[in-house]
């Protein structure tokens, strides 16, 4: 990367309105500006019209500023769905869902979408992501925030760049060499600013080494200022992630345009010293004020300024729960159905076994900043029932939660007083207790105790009455003593702040429990004392998990009836899948498998009944052992609100599930090209470059359970003919007839495939990489000619030594198919090329439509 193209002050550029407004700020009004005025809001300045900008998460729904917990969301799917569903319009959809929830909540930018890519099945983050391709990526995220901002509403695109997995994720930085940035994981972030004119874009936790610069990504000047700005030209807010900036003149001088959130922090309490002393200069003070003046106009948070959404009066006019329900009936993915078994038809039910954990409670969203409160739930039996007309019976089969479950304050315990719940009291430094509730609902914070809170102590009897084994316990952060039942179970010292909010401890803290065998009833109590956390930006908190196992059946027991009922029943339906334990921001997976006794129970429900339909309710890949076995298996995403109905949807024949895998499913875990994003010594190095993920399956001839772009919707597909042009500006465009042969009415993505020339170098260019794909709709027994195109962009690489997009010329192989791995057409295309010195790849700008 070159640094010679750095920003110049905004003083060199023509004076705009916005500069004009700018020179009537004073110092301390500007740098207000670059900083959060609080979580979730910029800083107003009445007399010049500007009011806050809020921002709100995320991809998966638009949750809304409101702390109290009680503002309630239209719950998206996880971002895989949609680009599972490979469908632009339905992106189209989704990017105006969008602005109609942001209008609903008076949010003016969504925190969304997540463009960083699925390098490793075992991130965290893994649903928050579109795909482990870039093509696929980009392609989905351009119609999202383009058809938000459209309608006035910002996107702010995350996270800017490399940032991948979870693991120490505020310190560690990616290893990535030049090329496989430019190729592959900037290569989203590039489109969304030459094709959707993103509005801002969030700058990563972690941090970049690119061969040439390692630092934090909110420091790392050559990509920040020197691609993302200066090259590209993107005239938006570079945004910190949350309390993700480390310093003032590094990040002011890298490219963070605003810290986020506010008001104090790193920039809160040192830029307009920074700037007072000559540490930075003004002038690029100035030319980030005029980023955040720019981005006010456009949201229309700015008086007198003409907002940059054209169809702000239409926001409203979309139905976001038809849309989503919609939406993730056709993402899901048939992975098998060797005996026709979807759609069912009614009049061949009227018993069905609803079998597996997430049938009993369905896991729709996953953790940390995705979530959002749904404006409803629903059951997959009830939907069940209601799409079939038929009696369902629901039974657990097995167990995948693996933590005891919440305390049940109301219904078993009492404070010292005898009062029903818990004694919560706040003490100060001093021991002494500055406020005190008694509690009967709990979900595991206390928020916002007084900024001089210390410590928090609950206490709480608990009645067990129940013989048998119970697990009563507490998880906690920070400093802490946790007794139960006169016992000490665990006690810390490190006091804990901001940095706590941001990894996997918050989320998901490991409860000390205490194990009781009960045989004539009994009580225990709970005595917990945890820290209160003060973070930077966030509101104050303590953190206490209170949780109680019950005797409960065995998991044997469970199966048993569940097998009762599936051999009793016309139809089995088994839900497996993963949980909040599972997959969440926060921290990446440790295993593929399905947690629990999930594939047994799939085993023997199979057995008992085979008339079995399995559906996979998760985001990311794990490993089903029983794939071959079992003759119909979809594959149904974190669904969202709507994900029960849309399930019936499915089952019942009125949406076709014509979802296509965007990732790869792996059949064991030793296959896996990167199985893990662990840090060593505080680096993840890219090593596999620009072979990510069905790529490194290709190079390294490995096959996986079910191939990138795979799904079998419920129709039958001949692929007839293929044939490609080459356009003047080197992109392509490739007919392909398609007949739908089967006897439903259904959708085909076709999806087309680049090889490169014969003779380029192994290891160098991929095997085969995503060219362009479309989604076509047909009628049983149409026959269809869809026109598929593959930019320019496709035929090239990135020439480090030359700083530069080249086309190396030759004959390429058009692979033309159903997935990466079922090809039916091959079309040879003889490419005259371009070098970095062409007009089409100069100064190492893509040229784009
Ligand atoms: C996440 C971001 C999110 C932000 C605000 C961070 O922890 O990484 O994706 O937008 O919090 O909630």
């Amino acid at each position: 990367m070159s640094l010679d193209t750095a920003s110049q002050p905004t003083a060199d550029r023509p004076v705009t309105a916005l500069a004009e407004l700018r020179a009537q700020l004073t110092l301390e009004e500007k740098v207000r500006l670059l900083v959060g005025a609080g979580l979730w809001d910029t800083t107003a300045i009445d007399r010049i019209g500007l009011r806050s900008v809020l921002v709100s998460d995320g991809p998966a729904g638009v949750r809304g500023v409101d702390e109290s917990g009680r503002e309630t969301s239209a719950s998206f799917p996880a971002p895989s769905a949609l680009a599972a569903t490979w469908d632009v319009d339905l992106a189209d959809e989704v990017g105006a869902a969008f602005a109609s929830e942001a209008r609903r909540h008076g949010v003016d930018v969504v925190l969304a979408p997540q463009v960083n890519l699925q390098r490793t099945p075992v991130g965290g983050r893994h649903f928050e992501c579109y795909s482990e391709d870039p093509v696929l990526t980009g392609e989905i995220a351009v119609h999202v925030v383009r058809a938000a901002q459209d309608r006035g509403v910002g996107m702010c695109v995350k996270h800017f760049v490399a940032n991948d997995s979870e693991t120490e994720r505020t310190s560690y930085l990616s290893r990535v060499d030049e090329r496989t940035l430019r190729e592959v994981y900037l290569a989203p972030f590039e489109r969304l600013v030459h094709e959707a004119q993103a509005w801002s874009v969030m700058g990563a936790y972690s941090g970049i080494d690119d061969g040439t610069t390692a630092a934090p990504a909110l420091e790392h000047r050559p990509l920040l200022t020197g691609v993302l700005k200066d090259e590209w030209g993107f005239d938006g807010v570079v945004v910190s992630d949350w309390v993700a900036t480390k310093s003032v003149a590094a990040a002011l001088e890298g490219g963070l345009d605003l810290q986020m959130p506010g008001p104090d922090g790193v920039w809160g309490d040192g830029l307009l010293d920074a700037v007072r002393t000559g540490l930075v200069d003004e002038a690029l003070v100035d030319e980030k004020v005029d980023r955040v003046l720019l981005m006010a106009q456009r949201v229309g948070a700015l008086q007198g300024h003409e907002p940059a959404g054209r169809l702000r009066d239409e926001v409203f006019a979309v139905d976001v729960p038809a849309v989503l329900r919609r939406l993730v009936a056709r993402s899901m993915v048939v992975l098998r159905d060797d005996e026709h078994a979807l759609p069912v038809a009614a009049d061949t039910v009227s018993r069905i076994a609803l079998v597996g954990p997430n049938a009993v409670s369905p896991f729709v969203q996953g953790g940390g900043s995705a979530y959002v409160r749904p404006d409803r739930t629903s059951t997959p039996a009830d939907a069940l029932a209601a799409a079939f007309g038929a009696e369902v019976t629901v039974h657990a089969g097995a167990v995948s939660r693996m933590l005891p479950p919440q305390l049940d304050l109301a219904g078993r315990c009492r404070t010292p007083d005898g009062a029903t719940g818990a004694l919560v009291e706040v003490l100060d430094a001093d021991g002494a207790v500055i406020d005190s509730r008694v509690v009967t609902q709990w979900h595991g914070w206390l928020r916002e105790p007084a900024e001089h809170a210390a410590s928090v102590r609950i206490r709480t009897t608990v009645a067990l009455t129940e013989p048998g084994h119970h697990e009563v316990g507490v998880g906690t952060v920070g400093r802490h003593r946790i007794e139960v039942g006169g016992q000490v179970l665990s006690t810390g010292e490190k006091v804990v702040g901001a940095e706590v909010i941001l990894d996997s401890s918050v989320n998901a803290p490991a409860p000390a429990v205490l194990t009781i065998e009960v045989t004539e009833p009994t009580t225990v109590l709970v005595d917990a004392l945890v820290q209160a956390v003060h973070p930077v930006g966030y509101a104050s908190f303590a953190r206490a998990e209170l949780v109680h196992r019950t005797p409960g059946t065995s998991p044997d027991e469970l199966l048993a009836a569940a097998v009762e009922a599936a051999a009793a029943a016309d139809l089995a339906v088994v839900v497996v899948g993963t949980n909040e334990e599972i997959e969440s921001e926060g921290y990446d997976r440790t295993s593929l498998a399905l947690p629990g006794t999930q594939d047994q129970m799939v085993k023997e429900i199979l057995a008992a009944n085979p008339r079995t339909i399995v559906v996979v309710n998760a985001g990311a890949p794990v490993l089903l052992p029983w794939l071959d076995e079992v003759p119909c298996v979809v594959w149904a995403w974190l669904g969202g609100q709507e994900w029960p109905e849309a399930l019936g949807d499915v089952l019942a024949g009125r949406t076709e599930p014509s979802g296509r895998l965007p990732w790869t499913l792996p059949a064991n875990e030793t296959d896996v090209p990167v199985p893990h994003a662990v840090p060593v010594d505080g680096v993840i190095d890219y090593h596999e470059g620009v072979h990510v993920g069905y790529r490194s399956w290709l190079r390294l001839d490995r096959t996986p359970a079910a191939p990138f772009g795979h799904g079998l919707g419920w129709t039958a597909w001949e692929h007839d003919s293929a044939t490609a042009t080459l356009a003047a500006d080197g992109g392509l465009t490739v007919d392909v007839t398609v007949c739908n042969t089967g006897p439903r009415a259904g959708r085909e993505v076709v999806q087309v495939y680049v090889e490169p020339p014969a003779g380029s170098p192994s290891g160098d260019r991929p095997v085969r990489w995503l060219g362009g794909f479309a989604v076509v709709h047909a009628e049983p027994g149409e026959r269809t000619t869809v026109p598929v195109r593959v930019d320019a962009q496709a035929f090239r690489t990135w020439d480090t030594a030359r700083s530069g997009w080249v086309t190396p010329p030759g004959t390429y192989r058009i692979r033309v198919g159903r997935s990466s791995s079922d090809l039916r057409h091959t079309v040879e295309v003889s490419h005259p090329g371009s070098s970095a010195t062409d007009a089409d790849s100069s100064s190492g700008t893509t040229a784009r439509p």
